[in-house]
């Protein structure tokens, strides 16, 4: 769909209803001198590392009193951390893991909230050349273990809530050595389990003068995160630490983040956005961050927007059409004027929200579009350039972008097709963590394929108009249908589980699950309640279906393979295509 089209669709009034929103004259008035600051820095011993670019450069070049983070507690709390701050406790944190005798590219998961500890450790951890795994605290046990399992993790930094949730798990990881826990301000009182390490006490015996930075090359590994795909359980995305060109670069460019700006980023380090733009891209550029603890919330995130004089803000789609919710009386009781820029990313943000934006924040929502194997924003609308409310922008200077036919052949402008991306840029995935075929499988024709559908316009920009498989899109975070309906068949209830993503106006898609019973169980919304709950259990709300359907017989391939396209279409009530393939019941 085009653009004119997508305007043509939604509720603008006439006196809304862009053609272009021209930004060019703010971009006109940015203080070009403070570009100075924003360089990357080999190490002393000539390597390239991200939390060095991150921390200790800006204390190397006279930065060290600079604030790094502002961090507000969900029980009001607030700390502030200078850069030298940063480097003390980031520093203590690698000499704890050296003196654990972590080794270079070792896996470390980190399952917290957002405390100011998780980023003192991902630092220290870096540093000392281990690469973290960053979980999303949401997730129920069998998450933590099938990705802790397949990365073969050596360590587990949580804190005690946490720890709880999964500790039946924890013995199945045989690679695991040590587990430490963070009980900030001693928010409980339980006892630690029988041979966790105390952060606590680990960090007051660390001597930060002790550490030296291990000498990482810029193909070291840094970071994995794990991402669905349509099939199998989620892969480990592998970066290196030369990402951190293109994740300076774009927060710079693409994002407007420099020197002793106060920038709030909403995303959770559990999801690619919470490093690449939670952690590696503003702290490289100098920024002071605000690290909120609590989730959303309308009136307490402009609350911190006006009392801590945020100049940029990086949110998600999920989260505007939630403020747009929360109304316009809320926005007025606030001075938002200290906001500079606004981005977005991680779902098709609809050029309502755009508009809606710009009446309420007086400044234009940039909509930007990467995944967690591309590292890196990839395509932008920049402050320099006219948004098109609806399109993702153009792409980032010296990245190509195509669309293409079923045979990977690139089609002209005005056509949908396969979103793909030459590869080689700096902060291209290396590997799915031992997956060479399924990571082989994303290239063609020299394109890496990047699982979307797309358009171009002549202008050159891009409209994202769907995914080209079955992952689900919810509040922003991928879920891969097969972990779902995994744990639903662990259910003593459950033969078979086909799962997809139903559009929800706030969501963009909620997941729902269709399934068949073992004989001796009957369908009653008791048995659905027990299900939803048992998914999240195992899960987490978030990944867990919101709907069940009970079916008699699954669609199915004579292959035996669930056809979850066809649940969708039934589901949407839309033509079921060909079912040439469809088993005979
Ligand atoms: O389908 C696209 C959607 O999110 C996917 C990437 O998700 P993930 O790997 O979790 O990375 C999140 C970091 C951005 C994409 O393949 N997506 C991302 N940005 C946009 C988007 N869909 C529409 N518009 C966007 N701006």
């Amino acid at each position: 769909m085009q653009f004119d089209e997508i305007i043509k669709d939604t509720n603008f009034s006439d006196a809304d209803k862009p053609n272009l929103i021209d930004y060019s004259k703010q971009y006109n008035d940015f203080d070009w001198n403070r570009d100075a600051y924003s360089k990357l820095e080999w190490l002393p011993d000539g390597g390239l590392n991200n939390a060095y670019e991150c921390v200790d450069k800006h204390v190397k070049n006279g930065y060290g009193d600079n604030l790094a983070m502002i961090w507000l507690g969900k029980n009001g709390e607030e700390e502030n951390y200078s850069y030298t701050d940063f480097k003390n406790e980031s520093d203590k944190f690698g000499q704890v893991m050296l003196d654990l005798g972590m080794q270079k590219g070792d896996r470390v998961f980190i399952f917290m909230d957002r405390l100011p500890e998780l980023y003192f450790a991902a630092m220290g951890i870096l540093k000392a050349g281990g690469v973290i795994a960053p979980l999303f605290s949401a997730f129920g046990p069998d998450p933590v273990k099938d990705r802790m399992l397949d990365a073969g993790a050596s360590y587990l930094i949580t804190s005690p809530d946490l720890r709880k949730k999964i500790s039946p798990i924890l013995k199945d990881i045989k690679t695991l050595k040590n587990v430490i826990v963070v009980n900030k301000d001693n928010r409980f009182t339980d006892p630690l389990d029988d041979g966790d390490l105390d952060y606590n006490k680990l960090m007051s015996k660390a001597d930060n003068k002790k550490f030296k930075m291990v000498n990482t090359s810029q193909y070291d590994f840094s970071i994995m995160h794990y991402t669905s795909g349509s099939t199998g359980k989620p892969k480990g995305v592998l970066h290196r630490h030369q990402a951190v060109v293109q994740q300076m670069l774009t927060g710079h460019w693409a994002l407007e983040l420099s020197h002793g700006d106060i920038y709030f980023c909403t995303a959770d380090p559990g999801w690619v956005t919470g490093t690449s733009y939670g952690m590696i891209a503003p702290w490289t550029n100098g920024v002071t961050q605000i690290i909120y603890e609590g989730g959303f919330g309308a009136a307490k995130w402009y609350e911190i927007i006006e009392k801590y004089k945020v100049d940029i803000w990086y949110t998600a789609p999920t989260a505007i059409r939630l403020l747009m919710r929360a109304g316009e009386d809320v926005v007025k009781k606030h001075n938002l004027s200290s906001l500079r820029f606004i981005g977005s990313v991680g779902e098709p943000l609809n050029p309502e929200a755009v508009v809606w934006g710009e009446r309420n924040y007086k400044l234009p929502i940039h909509d930007n579009w990467w995944q967690t194997e591309t590292g890196a924003i990839m395509c932008a609308n920049y402050p320099s350039t006219n948004i098109k409310p609806g399109s993702m922008g153009q792409p980032f200077p010296g990245i190509t972008m195509g669309i293409l036919d079923d045979e990977y052949n690139e089609l002209p402008p005005d056509n949908s097709g396969i979103l793909a991306v030459r590869p080689g840029w700096p902060s291209q995935m290396f590997a799915y963590w031992k997956q060479d075929e399924m990571y082989n499988s994303r290239f063609k024709k020299g394109w890496y394929i990047t699982g979307d559908q797309a358009a171009r316009d002549k202008d050159g920009y891009f409209w994202f108009q769907g995914r080209a498989d079955d992952v689900i899109n919810t509040a922003g975070h991928l879920v891969g249908p097969f972990e779902v309906e995994s744990a639903l068949i662990e259910h003593p209830a459950v033969a078979e589980a086909g799962v997809i993503g139903k559009p929800d106006p706030i969501a963009m898609e909620i997941v729902k699950a269709f399934v068949t019973l073992n004989p001796g169980f009957e369908q009653s919304s008791d048995l659905r309640k027990e299900l939803i709950r048992f998914s999240r259990d195992k899960l987490s709300a978030g990944v867990a279906p919101r709907e069940i359907d009970f079916l008699e017989t699954m669609p199915k391939t004579r292959s035996g393979k669930i056809m979850r396209r066809l649940l969708k279409a039934r589901e949407l009530g839309e033509p079921e295509g060909d079912i040439s393939t469809l088993e005979d019941d």
